[in-house]
């Protein structure tokens, strides 16, 4: 899978997603990800990629050249499945999205700045706009690592346990069960015993039954989907 992510600050990626499963992923050929610098394709001699708001107010505006440019050359070299606007008025991102880019081939991440990015943008190239939550951030590149962080670990063979994923908070709409380590017992805390019984059966019914019951009271809402 290849992720192409443009950004006015791609140091904010390059940081994140050069480091530990996403930085496997990368070296193992699972995943690509490049960035590119929005101010590369900026106009004039000062490489401009923002500009004051037609009719006024507070806030710049990020240009619609410099991101038609850099988009149309990615485009020429390949077939891209989603174009995503990272915005906080986007679709709220869930897993069941995660799960359906996870499956793509070209994913391209438009990252926002400042006041947004002008509409005529949105309303020619883009695919998809997603946020990562009700909040807002000073620019998208951290919500674009984030997403391409969840994108990436869904990737097989990213992840050392093909099958944990399946049991990750979310997949199924319910929190994960709790978890235990060595050793059994701590101090005057002690490790459920079901958990060191070595029964598979009665295990798996703990977890099901701690994860409704888990869910049931941080997340009901999760349970009425
Ligand atoms: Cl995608 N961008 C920004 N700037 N703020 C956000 C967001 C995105 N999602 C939630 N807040």
């Amino acid at each position: 899978m290849r992720i192409d992510i443009i950004a006015a600050v791609p140091e904010l990626l390059d940081s994140t997603l050069n480091h530990s499963m996403m930085k496997r992923a990368q070296d193992k050929g699972l995943l690509e990800i490049h960035t590119h610098d929005l101010r590369q394709y900026g106009i004039g001699n000062y490489r401009q990629i923002d500009d004051y708001s037609y009719g006024g107010g507070a806030g710049m505006v990020m240009k619609v050249e410099p991101i038609f440019e850099c988009i149309e050359i990615l485009k020429a070299e390949r077939t891209y499945d989603e174009i995503i606007y990272m915005t906080p008025d986007g679709d709220v991102l869930t897993q069941s999205t995660v799960n359906f880019l996870s499956l793509q081939k070209n994913l391209i991440i438009l990252c926002g700045h400042y006041k947004g990015v002008d509409q005529r943008v949105r309303d020619r190239l883009i695919t998809r706009e997603i946020s990562i939550g009700d909040y807002v951030l000073s620019g998208g590149e951290l919500a674009a690592a984030i997403l391409t962080d969840a994108i990436g670990r869904l990737i097989p063979g990213v992840l050392n346990d093909e099958c944990s994923a399946l049991e990750d908070s979310f997949q199924d709409n319910l929190l994960a069960p709790p978890v235990y380590t060595r050793p059994a017992k701590y101090r005057d805390m002690d490790v459920p015993t079901v958990l060191l019984s070595g029964h598979d059966a009665r295990i798996r019914e703990w977890r099901e039954n701690m994860a409704w019951e888990i869910t049931k009271r941080k997340r009901p809402d999760l349970l009425e989907e």
